[in-house]
């Protein structure tokens, strides 16, 4: 049995459709409102529960009612919440979600996964003795990010760190990371001076970077791999990146190699945008085997 633990945010979406997206000082009619979870840490736990079992959530949620909902809604996901926090004075977790023409652009406001205070526990310290993979993102502050890389370094964990939303990130913190996933416009940031293949190619097989409709670019230490994301019209993007992340994530602890874990990543994420919502098209295993694109060599029981 592996043991996926994800630290990160957990939060509300809160979704308007529109055609037209308002300038500052102008009100437009949108087409529809949803709310739904998300979160990039909650998105990832529920993208390997759907595939894998054993998925740990870490993080912090307030005592609001949507607090709970995000609880519940984990849980009936499969994903032990034990060590998820209920923190006073602060709301939970928040995103405003516009999305306009199958494209979107997010507002995050972290509430009380800002409130998360790291590895303080003898609890959390156990989870993570448990580990097999540790997965982390950037909605939650740099320093508990940095105490949980330092400690799995210290620890013989490896982890997969997600720079989502990006933020600048030191040479030195890279090297400590099992693998490292930036999108393109995280790349930019993090790597100013450097191309996607250059960057690939400084950190082989530790630097997957996501390129939307293109796929994933990686190095194997002989050559540049580009594996490419099947074609599929997508409904809505959000969260494509998390479901690759954690389905990547499932697959890397079944043992899978990087390529296959890669194109299996690739694989949940297309089918995911099919659907709304960053959760609502995360595929189950069921859902991953019915498709065309599934490869039997994978061999997920
Ligand atoms: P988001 O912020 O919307 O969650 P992201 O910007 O972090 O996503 P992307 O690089 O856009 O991440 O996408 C992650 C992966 O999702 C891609 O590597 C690819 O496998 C898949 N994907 C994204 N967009 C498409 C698309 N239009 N068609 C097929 N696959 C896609
Ligand atoms: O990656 C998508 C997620 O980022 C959304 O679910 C939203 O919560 C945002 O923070």
């Amino acid at each position: 049995m592996s043991n996926i633990v994800v630290i990160g945010s957990i939060s509300t979406d809160f979704v308007v459709t529109t055609e037209i997206s308002p300038k500052l000082g102008e009100t437009v009619e949108g087409l529809n409102f949803e709310r739904s979870f998300g979160g990039k840490g909650a998105n990832q736990a529920v993208a390997a529960a759907r595939i894998s079992n054993n998925v740990s959530m870490v993080g912090a949620v307030g005592m609001d009612s949507f607090g709970q909902e995000l609880l519940d809604n984990l849980t009936s996901n499969c994903i032990d919440v034990s060590n998820v926090e209920r923190v006073t004075g602060f709301p939970s977790g928040s995103a405003v979600i516009t999305l306009n023409k199958n494209d979107n652009a997010i507002i995050y406001v972290a509430g009380a996964n800002n409130q998360f205070q790291g590895i303080t526990s003898d609890k959390i310290l156990n989870l993570l003795a448990q580990a097999d993979l540790v997965v982390l993102q950037n909605e939650m502050p740099q320093e508990q990010i940095e105490q949980v890389i330092d400690y799995c370094l210290d620890n013989d964990k490896p982890v997969l760190y997600n720079p989502a939303p990006a933020r600048v990130a030191s040479k030195e913190l890279i090297d400590k990371v099992t693998y490292f996933t930036p999108n393109e416009s995280e790349f930019k940031i993090i790597f100013p001076n450097l191309t996607v293949s250059e960057g690939v190619k400084k950190y082989p097989n530790k630097l997957l970077v996501t390129l939307g409709s293109k796929g994933v670019l990686y190095h194997d230490g002989q050559r540049e791999v580009m594996v490419p994301a099947y074609r599929v019209k997508p409904i809505d993007t959000t969260g494509a990146g998390d479901t690759f992340n954690g389905a990547f994530a499932a697959a890397i602890v079944k043992g899978m190699s990087i390529e296959d874990s890669v194109k299996f990543g690739n694989l949940a994420a297309s089918l995911s945008i099919q659907k709304f919502g960053a959760q609502g098209g995360m595929p189950t295993m069921e859902e991953m085997k019915g498709s065309a694109w599934y490869e039997e060599k994978w061999d997920f029981e």
